[in-house]
């Protein structure tokens, strides 16, 4: 090839190409969707709200069945998670959907939002971990991420509680919201228009961001801008039919007449329905992965020092990032290693010096006791020696008595000779 040409073929990003004839990638999209029929679905919603507001007879009414439920305690110490899965079928296409409850949310006011901001960091944490493995099994790994957080809203018809505000604050960075009125038979329709408003407008002056039905397919843009503009929908469950005509229908049966659950002039179930599992599931779970995931994967990751420039503001490779932080780790761990040696030295030269130190008083203690004991034993000496003075003195004195004595004695029995003598004489 010739230089221009070779010039010519880099300057061009992309050549349009007419095909001669049929090739067969037309037929990719239906192999993919073959094999995501084959694989299945996983969807993963957040119900909360307050205990009773109508969380369970909502998703009974949603998937058209009856999941198995435990009425919450009003008296729960503290806010618990309880997901439970299970597989749904309809037609040839798997379902694996998992209901979470935010079990005892909204009891007493000591009861707060962290409990469910925990729970949606731990599913992303456990995808983060089984995508950072080097041996991964996305491809049949059960993602637990959360897709979509219904936040029931008590029909009050007055206005959104603090508390309302403030966990739709906190978990407006990490999942889709979608707001619904709870149990909208109890509120009239003057009422209802008005409370929607209200809330809108409350959400939008304290800058919760709720998600919103995407409108950039123009497939979908029209039906989804137009039920953005009914936001929050305003709901009835209920899993009872109701004859109304000669039909059997969902319904909440009261002595004045009958709600319809899937009558839209009565409540926005069908919007919901529709919105949530029709039309915007795919979003929903894209939105999930490529916005909310990846903020909570970003942030982990910038926090575990990794990033994508250097301070030159240069692409820096995960291989950079990691051989920096490796010297960065050994230089410490040799920073830490002289720390302990050197406190190690001082450590054994102090007790080097204490040993002398006790040395040196055990030596002057022995000298001392030495010289009392020297003379102790000097006077000892002394005194034995006056002692054997005074005895040999004593002895001499009992000598010269015993002699005197015995001479005193011999002059006594000489003495009546000596008169005999005299007498003969
Ligand atoms: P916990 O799981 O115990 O917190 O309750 P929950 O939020 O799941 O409420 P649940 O679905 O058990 O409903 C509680 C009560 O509210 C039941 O008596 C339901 O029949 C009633 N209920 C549910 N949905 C509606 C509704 O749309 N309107 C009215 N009026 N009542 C409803
Ligand atoms: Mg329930």
């Amino acid at each position: 090839m010739a230089a221009t040409d070779l010039e010519r073929f880099s300057n061009e990003e992309k050549r349009n190409l007419s095909l001669g004839g049929h090739v067969g990638f037309d037929s990719l999209p239906d192999q993919l969707v073959s094999k995501s029929v084959a694989q299945g679905f996983s969807f993963n919603i957040l119900c909360v709200g307050e205990t009773g507001i109508g969380k369970s007879t909502l998703m009974n009414t949603l998937f058209n069945t009856t999941f198995e439920t435990e009425e919450a305690s009003h008296y729960e110490k503290a806010v618990r998670l309880r997901p439970r899965t299970y597989d749904l079928q309809e037609s040839n296409v798997h379902l694996k959907l998992t209901i979470v409850d935010a079990v005892g949310f909204g009891d007493q006011i000591n009861k707060d939002e962290r409990p469910i901001v925990d729970y949606i960091d731990t599913q992303f944490e456990n995808y983060l971990q089984e995508e950072l493995k080097i041996r991964r099994s996305l491809f049949n790994y059960h993602d637990s991420r959360i897709h979509v957080c219904l936040y029931f809203i008590t029909p009050t018809g007055h206005s959104l509680k603090s508390l309302d505000l403030v966990t739709m604050k906190k978990l407006d960075c990490k999942v889709n919201i979608i707001p619904i009125i709870a149990k909208a038979d109890t509120i009239s329709k003057s009422e209802l228009h008005k409370f929607k408003i209200k809330i809108m407008s409350e959400l939008v002056s304290n800058g919760v961001q709720i998600y919103q039905f995407p409108t950039d397919d123009e497939a979908v843009a029209e039906i989804n801008s137009v039920m953005n503009a009914h936001l929050p929908f305003a709901v009835v469950g209920s899993t009872e039919e109701v004859k109304v005509g000669n039909k059997m229908v969902r319904a909440r049966q009261y002595p004045w007449g009958v709600v319809q659950v899937e009558n839209e002039s009565h409540c926005d179930f069908v919007k919901l329905r529709e919105m949530l599992i029709r039309v915007n599931m795919e979003d929903l779970r894209e939105q999930t992965h490529t916005r909310h995931y990846e903020l909570y994967r970003r942030c982990k990751l910038e926090e575990m020092g990794f990033k994508d420039t250097d301070p030159d503001s240069q692409p820096f490779s995960l291989q950079e990032t990691y051989e920096t932080k490796r010297k960065e780790f050994l230089c410490e761990l040799q920073r830490k290693e002289e720390e302990m040696r050197q406190m190690f030295v001082n450590k054994v030269k102090e007790t080097e010096s204490e040993l002398k130190e006790k040395e040196r008083e055990l030596h002057e203690k022995f000298e001392h006791l030495k010289r009392i004991h020297q003379e102790e034993k000097k006077k000892v000496e002394e005194k034995r020696r006056e002692l054997e003075e005074e005895m040999n003195a004593f002895n001499r004195r009992k000598v010269a008595v015993e002699t005197l004595q015995s001479q005193s004695l011999l002059a006594t029995s000489q003495q009546p000779l000596k008169k005999d003598k005299d007498k003969k004489n």
